[in-house]
């Protein structure tokens, strides 16, 4: 089987999973989205609103902001995979608990494994706490760090910087700095490096208008 096709076959599995309690409350689940030889994974938290109406990551208000920040990195969605930490929307879009966090790792980790990406981007706490536990997202905030046989690099919540203004200059940096951490991280794995987009393809790739910043 082909990793697109193990990756098929994974959502598949997730959207009948019974796990956790998650699946009671779930309209559609939300497994994650992009190619299969992804060299970024993006991971969130879980499905909100419009992702458990919908299926797909990020389609919300988040997501557009997603949208304006992968662009900023020269980056769009079709190259990289986005998933979350759970796989279906705690009801009231709540923090997924400590227990079904636990029941969908399982799915995570077989994601992981079948895409091997060289970068995890964390985005939120939440995620964050899986690669580094007990660290500060302030403090570690656009790092890059080893993490077992891959790069981890935890970042803001886009909805976190949605909602507090003083929070975009350093998201938006972090994006920023992704390629040039992309081609250390395949240095450091022995990968060839990718040659940067130019600038003006960059901004073609920018939405027109950058209202958020
Ligand atoms: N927030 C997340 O963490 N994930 C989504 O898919 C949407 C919003």
């Amino acid at each position: 089987m082909s990793a697109e096709e193990t990756l098929n076959k994974l959502a598949q599995e997730i959207s009948t999973c019974t796990k956790c309690v998650l699946h009671e409350t779930r309209k559609k689940s939300v497994p994650g989205d992009g190619p299969a030889n992804a060299e970024i994974l993006f991971i969130g938290e879980g499905p909100g609103f419009h992702e458990n109406e919908q299926g797909h990551p990020f389609v919300g208000a988040s997501g557009k902001f997603l949208d304006q920040l992968l662009a900023q990195a020269g980056v769009t969605r079709t190259e990289v995979f986005i998933c979350n930490v759970v796989k279906c929307r705690p009801p009231g879009n709540r923090d997924p608990l400590p227990d079904e966090i636990k029941a969908c790792d399982i799915h995570l980790e077989e994601q992981i494994e079948i895409i091997n990406p060289s970068i995890i981007v964390t985005l939120g706490r939440i995620s964050m706490n899986k690669f580094i536990p007990a660290a500060k997202i302030t403090a570690v905030h656009g790092q890059m760090r080893k993490v077992d046989e891959r790069f981890v690099i935890p970042m803001f919540h886009p909805a976190a910087a949605l909602h507090q203004a003083a929070l975009k200059p350093s998201i938006l940096a972090d994006f920023v700095r992704l390629p040039d951490q992309l081609n250390e991280a395949r240095a450091a794995l022995g990968k060839p490096l990718i040659v940067a987009k130019k600038k003006e393809e960059i901004n073609q790739d920018k939405p027109k208008q950058l209202s958020l910043f």
